[in-house]
């Protein structure tokens, strides 16, 4: 059985129970702790505080025989946390309808997935990292802990919708509000070369924000190059053009076009500044990643 205090609440003949609840959910002054209930000719409306002249004239005019009084309200169960049921809040990225989590106990792993399965309904696989983000191709390795046997999904960013595959190509969520920071910088009728493209969450997002003249996305990753064959497709873009190869050999065709270059390959993408140079217009930009101690950013290896 839920608590029930005491509180302000509005009362309102229950005809003109829903558009009062919107009202004061448009005033911001509805409590979504407390449960709405009704006594079979009204309903209350638990209220946050008094609602002020101007607010109680405009609720008026929806129905005259309104109320503000103190009623007995029950309030709402809160969901459980993970402090709840785990004592600890782990550390977990969500992909689409993947969840992964990064644990080197078995069995704490397994604890840590039931937990995560229960919170997020909407997760249907719980990935363990078993190798971190590492190689030529910045994949990380991982494998099923608990739900469904995969490690393909479709992730929504932005409105576009990637289709991704964690133990195939290199994605990750916590790059989102970097990917719109570089897009507030791309203008209609750019060129753009992305070096290092990976499944084109950079690329498709350019491609269907800003009418562009074209994107070229290149990535030495087949497996990335496939997921960005059918992201392009399933986002309808028709001016990314995929390239697999090194972007050190594949950029080079475009010298002197490009608006805007991409460079996100953080540790290496230093070897290709040359090509970057070469392909980027005068007056260009070059969007370059790099990981530096933050009292030495522009070290030098
Ligand atoms: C850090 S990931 C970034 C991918 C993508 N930009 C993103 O945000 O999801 C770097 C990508 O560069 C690719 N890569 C590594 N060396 C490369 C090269 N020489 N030429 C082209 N792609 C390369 C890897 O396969 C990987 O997909």
């Amino acid at each position: 059985m839920s608590d029930v205090v005491k509180q302000k609440g509005v009362k309102v003949i229950r005809k003109k129970g829903e558009p009062t609840r919107r009202i004061l959910i448009d005033k911001g002054i509805l409590n979504p702790s407390a449960k709405i209930f009704s006594d079979g000719c009204f309903l209350y409306l638990p209220v946050v505080r008094q609602p002020d002249d101007c607010e109680l004239s405009e609720i008026k005019q929806i129905s005259d025989d309104i109320i503000v009084g103190d009623y007995e309200f029950e309030l709402m169960e809160k969901p459980p946390t993970f402090d709840d049921l785990l004592g600890y809040v782990p550390h977990y990225e969500m992909v689409g309808d993947i969840a992964i989590i990064d644990e080197d106990d078995e069995f704490e792993s397994r604890k840590i997935a039931d937990v995560i399965l229960k919170l997020h309904p909407n997760i249907k696989t719980v990935l363990g990292t078993t190798a971190p983000v590492g190689g030529e191709y910045r994949v990380r390795k991982v494998k099923v802990i608990k739900g469904e046997n995969r490690t393909e999904t479709i992730h929504k960013e932005h409105g576009c919708r990637y289709a991704v595959d964690i133990a195939g190509a290199y994605f990750t969520p916590r790059l989102s509000t970097e990917r719109e920071r570089v897009l507030s910088f791309i203008g209609s009728g750019d060129v753009v070369v992305d070096m290092f493209a990976g499944v084109g969450p950079y690329s498709i997002l350019i491609a269907k924000k800003v009418d562009v003249k074209k994107v070229i996305a290149i990535d030495k990753n087949p497996s990335a190059v496939r997921f960005l064959r059918k992201n392009i497709e399933l986002n309808s873009v028709n001016n990314v053009f995929a390239i697999e190869g090194s972007a050190g050999t594949k950029a080079q065709e475009f010298a002197g076009t490009a608006d805007h270059v991409i460079m996100n390959l953080p540790h290496s993408a230093e070897e290709y500044l040359d090509t970057a140079v070469k392909i980027t217009k005068t007056g260009g930009m070059i969007h370059y990643y790099d990981i530096n101690p933050e009292d030495d950013l522009f070290k030098t290896s």
